[in-house]
């Protein structure tokens, strides 16, 4: 692991895989079930609970240590970046920083900003929504990550997640009850910013609390995560009909060759079927299409 107070950037060794790489495309989240030690997880809680002095390693520029006291008990208690213990072992973590590490790459640019889901338990879930300013693509320029610091059982109310609606627009399915992030303390969920989320229904009684915020990239798409010896571009699944498309834009544009990336529809690439007799046409297509993420056109492809 190598940190730049600096830059406040990390590097690290890589530690998903092309299948990992593209399974990640295809859902838009990968949970990492108790992740954090105890002892962090505790020191944690007690610094949202106001308990004990804050100790920021700096104060940064244009704030002052007041300012950091006072965020600190609003729902973005941002001075909690600042903490060394939570920098080494939240924020750096190595399973958190090596997921991070290949899907952002190199220099990984670290939260600025964190945002507290505290809950009085029981509640109500609330409703199905994408967050504020999403954007609908084959970028992946920031990866949002929430982090449980308690045991987070269903009756909890961890947060849900609905499986593949970065890709397509989903509806607000109030019956569709979507996968919980559950976990024991600990727990990172790792998500695209544009993935449809709630809180979800809590029966236990309990204080839950949440943080979320943001990893930046920093340097431009490359495929150097771990990679497969036998890892077939042509091959490999990306999904059905509608969304096989999508997947394979976005698996193309990590690995640095989005503007390489075209398609010519029907059952060609990246569809394919277990049952066909050959490999699907249209692989490497010069010319064609690409997916239409905005949805401004009536067909789904867009030029
Ligand atoms: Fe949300």
């Amino acid at each position: 692991m190598k940190y730049d107070h600096e830059t406040r950037t990390f590097d690290c060794e890589p530690t998903l895989t092309d299948s990992q790489v593209l399974e990640f495309c295809k859902t838009g989240y990968l949970l990492l079930p108790g992740a954090v030690p105890d002892e962090i997880n505790r020191r944690t809680r007690d610094y949202l609970e106001g308990k004990g002095p804050a100790n920021p390693s700096y104060i940064p520029a244009g704030m002052t240590r007041e300012d950091l006291d006072r965020i600190r008990t609003t729902h973005e208690p941002s001075g909690i970046l600042l903490e060394d213990w939570f920098i080494e072992h939240v924020l750096l973590d190595p399973q958190v920083a090596g997921a991070l590490r290949s899907l952002l790459g190199r220099e990984v640019g670290l939260p600025v900003l964190v945002s507290k889901h505290s809950v009085e338990c029981p509640a109500s879930p609330q409703g199905w929504h994408y967050d504020a300013d999403h954007v609908f693509g084959p970028e992946v320029n920031f990866i949002e990550v929430f982090y449980f610091p308690q045991d987070t059982p269903v009756e909890l109310g961890p947060t849900d997640l609905m499986p593949g609606s970065h890709l397509i627009p989903a509806q607000r399915d109030t019956t569709n009850p979507g996968v919980a992030a559950a976990g024991p303390a600990g727990t990172f969920g790792i998500h695209v910013q544009n993935l449809m989320h709630r809180r979800g229904e809590s029966t236990a009684t309990g204080l839950r609390h949440m943080l979320k915020y943001n990893y930046w990239r920093t340097v431009a798409p490359v495929r150097d995560w771990i990679i497969e010896p036998g890892f077939d571009f042509r091959t490999a699944y990306y999904g059905g009909h509608h969304t096989a498309r999508y997947t394979a834009h976005m698996f193309y544009w990590l690995c640095g060759m989005g503007k390489d990336y075209r398609i010519i529809g029907g059952q060609a690439w990246p569809w394919r079927s277990v049952n066909q007799i050959g490999p699907s046409y249209g692989f490497g297509a010069k010319q064609g299409y690409l997916p239409n993420w905005r949805k401004n056109n009536p067909d789904d492809y867009a030029l």
